[in-house]
């Protein structure tokens, strides 16, 4: 029996906010090569996710799911090989219930058949979703099951449950076997979406239940979906696109709190400022770091202005002896944000030399609290290092 043990959040593109169903083998072997021609693969991005709408629409009774012929041609088996072949791992999606969330089979029912051939289609990760589940049976036995049917197949797969944290599911996840665990609603490219997610964050003690081998989730980034992708058409939330602002607040707090980084957008549009985010080495080795102390939000000593309920500092330390200090203002216009050392583990009596993630230059000396005027909806990100 093979387990996997992760040291730091899986990293990847999952294909759901850019097609949802819409997938066809030939456009997703082109993302996979644009993925790895842009540098994406090297700087970490391993897992290629396909999510829902690979299946055959209806289950053959007393079999495996299968994957729909048309939209794959050549078989899940060859597709996982190719994508093994360019240095990927390949991730498939399956649900708890009877069917998907897309209305797809799920794997009530069925979870050793189709664990066994996820593992004989060379399948590495399995994201698990939870609609159409039976009342009858607790959330906590499903993903149970599931896990130990992966377990089974001898396969190290990494296991992403995803029941959007029903259940108090952060307090039964680890008995699961899941390696992440999606702890909220879907991403959705919108400053709406961007925000409520930060706040609900700002109250969760992520430390408490998030860290090495099991990490929460807030799901996919949305940097560089710039409008376009299918989720982007649901018609459900009103409103323009994030923009590149946005795009670094996500990707800055999903960096320090240790969030799996799965991309969504379709990397055949990234352009230069997409890649300068999702590429950033310096916030990559944040979220990568090996202390996998995920980022927990520091009382703000001062504001210049009111409404402190719309700004955040967040304070992440790292293996080094470093800290990085993200101040988020989700306010429209720009404030500044004053954070104590103390919250930090440091005295008020230190001096510390801080370094910009985003700008990647030095952002001065700072005694006793760090402070900074932040641009409306946008974030500072500094890396401090304390004079010893
Ligand atoms: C749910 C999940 C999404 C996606 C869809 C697929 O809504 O939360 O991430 O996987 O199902 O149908």
């Amino acid at each position: 029996m093979q387990e996997i043990f992760l040291k730091a959040p899986p990293m990847g593109w999952n294909s759901w906010n850019t097609f949802m169903d819409g997938l066809d083998e030939a456009t997703l072997r082109e993302i996979a090569v644009s993925l790895k021609e842009q540098g994406f693969l090297e700087a970490g991005y391993e897992y290629f996710c396909l999510d829902d709408g690979w299946e055959e629409k209806t289950r053959r009774v007393g079999c495996g799911v299968d994957y729909d012929r048309k939209k794959f041609p050549s078989g899940l088996k060859s597709f996982g090989d190719f994508l093994h072949g360019l240095g990927f791992k390949f991730g498939i999606y399956s649900c708890a219930g009877t069917l998907t969330c897309g209305g797809y089979p799920g794997s009530y029912g069925y979870e050793y058949e189709d664990a066994q051939k996820f593992a004989d289609w060379g399948v590495d990760l399995l994201k698990y979703d939870n609609c159409y589940v039976p009342t009858d049976v607790p959330g906590k036995f499903l993903y149970r099951r599931m896990g130990q049917a992966l377990r089974e197949t001898g396969r190290p797969i990494l296991y992403s449950m995803c029941n959007w944290g029903f259940d108090d599911s952060q307090t039964w996840v680890r008995s699961t076997g899941a390696h992440s665990y999606r702890i909220g609603t879907d991403s959705r490219d919108t400053w709406e979406n961007v925000q409520s997610v930060m706040h609900v964050l700002g109250k969760m003690n992520l430390t408490a239940f998030s860290g090495a081998n099991c990490y929460a989730d807030p799901d996919f980034l949305i940097a560089g979906m710039n409008g376009r992708g299918a989720v982007s058409n649901l018609g459900e939330e009103i409103g323009p696109n994030a923009g590149y602002n946005v795009y670094r607040m996500q990707f800055s707090l999903w960096c320090m709190i240790c969030a799996p980084l799965m991309m969504s957008h379709d990397p055949r549009y990234t352009t230069p400022q997409t890649a300068e985010i999702l590429l950033n080495r310096e916030l990559l080795a944040v979220n990568q770091d090996a202390a996998n102390i995920p980022a927990f939000p520091c009382r703000i000593e001062k504001m210049m202005e009111a409404d402190a309920s719309k700004c955040e500092v967040w304070a992440k330390p790292l293996s080094c002896g470093d800290v990085v200090v993200g101040l988020f203002n989700r306010k429209d216009t720009p404030a500044y944000l004053q954070a104590g050392f103390e919250s930090m583990g440091w005295l008020l009596s230190d001096t510390v030399d801080a370094y910009d993630l985003w700008a990647h230059r030095p952002a001065g000396v700072f005694r006793g609290n760090v402070t900074m005027q932040v641009p409306g909806r946008d974030c500072v990100v500094l890396r401090l290092h304390r004079r010893r």
